[in-house]
């Protein structure tokens, strides 16, 4: 099993909608998927499920409470989700006191989830985890704990200037960075190209070929609760989503 981390310290550039579309494509191409939603506001989980259970923020910071109780299969018969409440977001700081070594356990039960013998079974290709937009505790030790770190981003000069901070933060986890995608580019927009060429010399390798397109088809697929490929699978749009989800394949050595 492969753990992958969505992250920016920054919120709305789009972490949310790329763990959605990326599951969505691996479970196309007959991965088996657990996402984890770690952010209170609950995104990925209300677009997986329409019965989110609680359970995660208790595992967190409860030795006794295993986060299988907040598991919830999905419509798509590979992907299955580990819910958020808006506990999670009460929890930060009771997780924080805990001793390093105790936080680092609690986070263990959750990657741990797919080899568990006496859980169903079910063995997961991949772990993709919706991370909310702070930097606390948990963040870091979730981080920390994910075998690689993809940080979507939205063009524009503060984002750009950003990039150092979440470079920082995830050398400082310890964590590979598997690499960081614009997102929301507009290819008719010169100041939009021109900082895509900034991000490439800014940052090298770890700028990502695939660019994921400002586009109605996003916005509106999430809206009714579809994948991009699922609402108009024919679209550049949805189609950005694939060479993603192929890239990250390709990066995580798969
Ligand atoms: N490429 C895109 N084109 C159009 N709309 C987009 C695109 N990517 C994301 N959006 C929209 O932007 C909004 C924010 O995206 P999203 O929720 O994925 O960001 P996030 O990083 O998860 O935010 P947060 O930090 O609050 O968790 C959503 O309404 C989403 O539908
Ligand atoms: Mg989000």
């Amino acid at each position: 099993m492969i753990s992958i981390a969505m992250y920016n310290n920054k919120g709305g550039v789009g972490k949310t909608t790329s763990v959605i579309n990326v599951s969505q494509q691996l479970a196309l191409k007959g991965k088996t998927v657990l996402v984890v939603d770690l952010d209170g506001q609950a995104n990925s989980s209300r677009f997986f499920t329409d019965s989110p259970k609680p359970g995660l923020a208790q595992a967190l910071v409860k030795d006794m409470v295993a986060p299988e109780i907040a598991k919830c299969s999905t419509r798509y018969p590979n992907i299955d989700i580990i819910t958020a409440t808006s506990e999670l977001n009460t929890i930060i700081p009771e997780f924080g006191a805990l001793d390093e070594e105790v936080q680092y356990k609690r986070v263990e039960k959750i990657f741990s989830f797919s080899e568990k013998p006496w859980y169903g079974g079910r063995k997961y290709d991949y772990m993709l985890i919706d991370m909310p937009p702070a930097l606390n505790a948990l963040t870091k030790t979730i981080l920390s704990t994910s075998d690689y770190v993809f940080v979507p981003i939205e063009l524009g000069l503060f984002s750009i200037q950003g990039i150092p901070t979440v470079t920082d933060i995830i050398s400082r986890c310890g964590t590979k960075f598997g690499g960081c995608f614009a997102n929301r580019f507009d290819k008719d927009n010169p100041s939009d190209v021109q900082l895509l060429d900034m991000l490439r010399s800014n940052l090298g390798k770890k700028a990502m070929d695939s660019v994921i397109p400002y586009s109605r088809v996003i916005k509106n697929s999430i809206n009714f609760s579809v994948s991009a490929a699922e609402y108009m699978n024919w679209t550049s749009a949805s189609d950005s989503f694939k060479k993603l989800t192929d890239e990250i394949l390709e990066r995580v050595g798969e």
